[in-house]
């Protein structure tokens, strides 16, 4: 029977945007690691420093105190896929194959695998890569929460936190003036972060890509409102929300990205709209990197130093091709392949929208 080498060197990596709880997966990697006698390289930038030849070696030093530090020490790239390298070519931008030097740098940095922590994109580069013959291990990754087959994915608790308490703040500000206030929330193609956030905040309507709303439920939503004594109403808006019948609004594109659509700017059309039609005086906060920024909550502290922990287990029982998920209470793992398989989406039945609902919030259904 062949002997299965020892896991000896680890490169890990954060691909795609930030978000809280990055550097405490990078502690929970790094600081058991030595335990199982490997060494832990820090890929630098995402899978930029892959393609480019850029990491440095990751000592207990490097990650103490870090459990609580927004960002990641490592650096991040949404631009830096090895399959979809954006090059300048006469002013025009070309999208090239690097994976070859991305597998080079593998082979030259002697590592035994790599643990990468990211959403989606990231997801998708790693059954690439895997196929091209390296060792993966994914660690999920959004503020989004948009990744199948693991029930939540750290970041999106912190960016909920955040929403929550922006809409406490709002609640005194739009109630002394009359107002109605719109928020305009992260989450791409997903609702997740405007129903958690709008739920823990108390919103009286959020709208979601996965519910596209009526323009007259929304206003009558207002109106109702205010025959029962509230001159005043809060709107948790996702980025990604679009009326029946209507189109996501789009900022702009980015053709050097793996998905070049940016969205924003919903907020103040929902805002506009409001005002023109229930005569209510408006006022739109957009809450964008905010969502991103700043220390991870305790819940997300915890499951990061859970999904950190485990991939190293994972790694040392040579269990590759393979991404950390949260069922239930447990950290399992599943193959990266049923990863990406389809995005996970508000289901208009989820319990969530159903308990938004009995408590009066309307989706403008
Ligand atoms: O996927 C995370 C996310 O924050 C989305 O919610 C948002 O649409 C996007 O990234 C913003 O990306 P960028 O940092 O490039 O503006």
């Amino acid at each position: 029977m062949a002997v299965k080498s020892k896991v000896r060197r680890i490169g890990i990596i954060t691909g795609g945007g930030d978000c809280p709880g990055l550097n405490a997966v990078i502690r929970g990697v790094t600081k058991p690691a030595q335990d199982y006698g490997m060494s832990v390289f820090g890929i630098l930038d995402g899978f930029e420093g892959l393609v480019e030849g850029r990491a440095r070696e990751l000592k207990n030093e490097d990650v103490s105190g870090i459990l609580a530090r927004g960002g990641t020490i490592l650096g991040s790239s949404n631009k830096g896929d090895p399959f979809h390298w954006p090059i300048n070519k006469d002013g025009k931008i070309e999208i090239v194959d690097k994976s070859e030097a991305a597998l080079k740098n593998y082979k030259a940095w002697n590592l035994d695998a790599i643990i990468a922590i990211g959403g989606d994109g990231t997801m998708h580069i790693c059954k690439k890569l895997s196929d091209m013959g390296m060792n993966m291990i994914g660690v999920p990754k959004t503020i989004d929460n948009d990744l199948d087959a693991t029930d939540l994915t750290f970041g999106h608790d912190s960016a909920v936190f955040v929403v929550s308490e922006a809409l406490d703040r709002l609640h005194t500000t739009a109630s002394s003036h009359h107002r109605v206030i719109v928020v305009e929330v992260m989450g791409r193609y997903a609702g997740w972060i405007a129903l958690n956030g709008g739920i823990a905040g108390g919103a009286d309507i959020i709208l979601i890509p996965e519910i596209p709303y009526s323009w007259e439920k929304v206003y009558d939503k207002i109106f109702k409102r205010e025959l029962m004594g509230k001159r005043f109403s809060l709107v948790c808006v996702s980025e990604g929300a679009k009326p029946l019948g209507g189109e996501m609004v789009v900022k702009g594109h980015d053709m050097k990205r793996h998905d070049p659509v940016r969205l924003g700017g919903i907020g103040e059309v929902v805002a506009a709209k409001i005002e023109e039609n229930t005569g209510r005086e408006t006022r739109v906060t957009v809450l964008g990197h905010l969502q991103r920024g700043g220390s991870p909550t305790p819940f997300d502290r915890i499951l990061s130093t859970k999904f950190g922990a485990f991939a190293i287990e994972l790694a040392d029982a040579r269990k590759f091709g393979r991404m950390v998920a949260l069922k239930g209470n447990e950290i399992k793992n599943v193959r990266i392949e049923e990863a990406i398989l389809k995005q996970k989406l508000v289901k208009p039945d989820t319990q969530a929208v159903r308990a938004a609902k009995a408590v009066g919030i309307s989706f403008g259904e």
